[in-house]
């Protein structure tokens, strides 16, 4: 081989580099890389909280007589469950960390003796209607600021009647709970 062959080898190896050099350039400057101006990616979902935000108002809910016309002792006693670590049910039976809850369906609030109640709790005037409970039950620290009862409180109306229904049944004299057919054509709720 002479250095004619050789420089011409030589030539075109180089020349293909040249080539392939101005090509990589090319095509930087073709597909530069931007960098995002937001880094990650937005995924647009829409909260959907049940519960409801605080000061919001709480979603439209059946009157009370309303809901107890269709309440269940039964699912009522299951979500007694609920309260179970605090509180117990039975006549005679302990306090807990919260009172004995024979009887409190009209029973007088912060009334249970040989219970030390939050002095929130005492401040509290007459008696255990099913409305108070109702309202108390939905969030203790709203209708009660100050209670003891760390307990976030049970969002459904339905629930709420089907538990009162339930702690009714735990008495002596059971209390006449109000009941009302749902109003004809209102849309039911579940
Ligand atoms: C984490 C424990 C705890 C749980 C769970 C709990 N409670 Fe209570 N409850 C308490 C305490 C403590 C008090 C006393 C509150 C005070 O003195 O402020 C109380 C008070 C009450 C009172 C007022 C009693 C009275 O004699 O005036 C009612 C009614 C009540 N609870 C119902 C319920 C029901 C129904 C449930 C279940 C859905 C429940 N609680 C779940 C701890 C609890």
């Amino acid at each position: 081989m002479d250095s004619f062959e050789l420089n011409k080898i030589m030539g075109a190896v180089l020349g293909a580099c040249l080539a392939l050099l101005s090509l990589n350039i090319a095509a930087g400057a073709i597909f530069a890389a931007h960098p995002p101006a937001k880094p990650g990616y937005e995924i647009a979902v829409q909260e959907q909280d049940t519960r409801g935000k605080p000061g919001e108002a709480a979603p439209a809910e059946e009157p009370l007589p309303v809901r107890f016309a269709s309440a269940d002792v039964g699912r009522g006693e299951n979500s007694g469950k609920k309260c179970a670590a605090c509180h117990t049910f039975g006549k005679g039976e302990p306090n807990r960390v919260g009172p004995n809850l024979y009887g409190i369906v009209g029973r007088a609030k912060a009334s249970e003796a040989g219970f030390n109640y939050s002095a929130a709790m005492k401040g509290q005037k007459g008696n255990w209607t099913p409305e108070d409970l109702d309202v108390y039950l939905t969030n203790p620290k709203a209708m009660v600021p100050g209670t003891s009862m760390t307990f976030a409180g049970i969002p459904r109306g339905k629930e709420r009647a089907d538990l009162i229904t339930y702690l009714n049944t735990r008495s002596d004299k059971p209390a006449d709970l109000p009941k009302q057919a749902a109003a004809a054509g209102a849309p039911k709720a579940q």
